[in-house]
């Protein structure tokens, strides 16, 4: 099938590249012609494992094209997906601009019925005004269609080949064949593709996001509950988890979700409930708990030394929002890093792949070392953030003749409470014994 995807960001690129990689011919563009360049360079402006070969592949074989030429691209199309940005506004809505515009951009090309569909998060009832915007300038028929992305950072391009499930919601028979048609060799079971109408798949991404975070949040506050019993969090964790009905994903206790998916999700979510007057409050409380916990590893840290943070040294360990991406939107090692800033330390830093993205913004504000090791040299404390492989099992000899004291902050709780303070170190994690 002829396909266009307007918007090289995550979800376009990954988008893009899976489509073609299943025999379509996609064209990705964006007005950013800064990007464009770099695609067609053969850089790819974003790290996501696999995703490289995957766009290297296409395009030698001559599947994957990149472009700005939006206009050309939407009329050699037969569905176009939206992939572009929808940030979150000022009054914690979601930004529609860029998808509108591309949605007036389809209407003044529509030269022949095609399929519209978003696979942007895009609030309850942007079908219905994409609708509008194409049928203002439309002399063609044409369909809107939901088809909202559920892929993960870190292993995007897996998500996206091998989906758990394919949500199609339109109103309109013909696109949901299409669309159908175009899935169908993406899934085993047939029954991984759901059909409905366009409001119910918009808000299932908003609900899936929102039940994910809510869950982190529930661990977060339980962490916080388990300290003050004299509970440890990771044995509850086990404990409940075990029970399939509850399933033992998402249940880390860690230093409050980040990235570029659920804060600006449950915001958006918080305000188009708003707007017909309902209340989401265990939202409100997940965005609210999350609030909390980005403050706590810092809380922590201050607390041991008294509040006493001036001249101190902390080496961070992990600045991505989690492993396997260079993404630092949102990341609660900002957060930390903010709080220990102010309060006069001196930070040490490592990241294996977003220290370029964290320069952009601290510039020498902070030290940044090329070396986990490195980054660990005379600091008062050490602080692991991020859950990178290479943090799980340091040389933690090492690591006590390098730091000027033996002290450590588990934001993730992979170490061994007993192991450490065996060695002789004071170890805090979150919502341990
Ligand atoms: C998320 C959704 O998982 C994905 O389906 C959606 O399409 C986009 O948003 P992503 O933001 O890439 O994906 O990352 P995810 O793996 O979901 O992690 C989000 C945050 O939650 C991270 O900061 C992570 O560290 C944190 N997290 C996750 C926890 O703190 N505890 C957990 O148990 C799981």
């Amino acid at each position: 099938m002829q396909l266009a995807v307007v918007g090289t960001g995550y979800v376009g690129l990954v988008a893009g590249a899976g489509f073609a990689d299943f025999g379509n011919d996609v064209a990705c563009v964006d007005v950013s012609a800064a990007k464009i360049e770099m695609l067609k360079r053969g850089e790819v402006p974003i790290y996501e494992p696999g995703l490289d070969v995957l766009i290297a592949k296409n395009t030698r074989d001559g599947r994957l094209r990149f472009s700005t030429d939006v206009a050309g691209a939407i009329r050699d199309a037969e569905i176009v997906f939206i992939a572009v940005g929808t940030p979150q506004a000022d009054d914690g809505s979601a930004d529609l601009s860029a998808v509108e515009a591309v949605g007036e951009t389809i209407g003044k090309n529509l030269n022949n019925f095609k399929v519209i569909a978003t696979k942007s998060t895009v609030p309850v009832g942007t079908a219905d005004r994409l609708r509008q915007i194409i049928g203002a300038n439309a002399t063609q028929p044409f369909a809107v269609a939901s088809n909202p992305e559920f892929l993960k950072e870190g292993d995007a391009v897996n998500d996206f080949m091998k989906p758990d499930r394919v949500i199609i919601g339109s109103d309109d028979p013909k696109a949901r064949e299409i669309l159908r048609h175009l899935y169908n060799p993406f899934v085993r079971a047939s029954d991984r593709i759901q059909l409905m109408d366009a409001r119910s798949a918009e808000l299932t991404k908003y609900a899936a996001n929102a039940l994910l975070a809510s869950r982190i949040s529930f661990m977060n506050d339980l962490a916080v509950l388990a300290e003050k019993l004299g509970a440890d969090i990771e044995l509850v964790r086990k404990g409940v988890g075990a029970d399939p009905r509850i399933g033992t994903k998402f249940l880390f206790a860690g230093p409050g979700f980040g990235g570029s998916c659920f804060p600006k999700d449950l915001s958006a979510i918080l305000y188009t409930a708003g707007s017909v007057g309902h209340d989401l409050e265990i939202v409100r409380a997940t965005e609210r708990i999350n609030a909390r916990q980005k403050r706590l590893l810092a809380s922590k840290v201050s607390a041991h030394f008294d509040g006493a943070l001036k001249g101190k040294t902390i080496a961070v360990w992990g600045l991505a929002f989690k492993p396997q991406t260079d993404d630092i939107r949102e990341a609660p090692a900002l957060t930390l890093i903010d709080a220990l800033l102010e309060a006069g330390a001196t930070v040490q830093a490592h990241d294996p792949q977003a220290m370029p993205n964290v320069r952009a913004i601290y510039g020498s504000r902070i030290l940044l070392s090329d070396g986990m090791y490195g980054a660990a040299e005379g600091a008062d404390a050490l602080v692991v953030v991020t859950e990178w492989h290479e943090y799980r099992r340091p040389d933690f000899h090492r690591l006590k003749r390098i730091l000027s004291a033996p002290t450590l902050f588990d934001g993730r709780n992979i170490w061994e409470p007993d192991e450490l303070r065996g060695m002789g170190f004071v170890y805090t994690g979150i919502g341990r014994k």
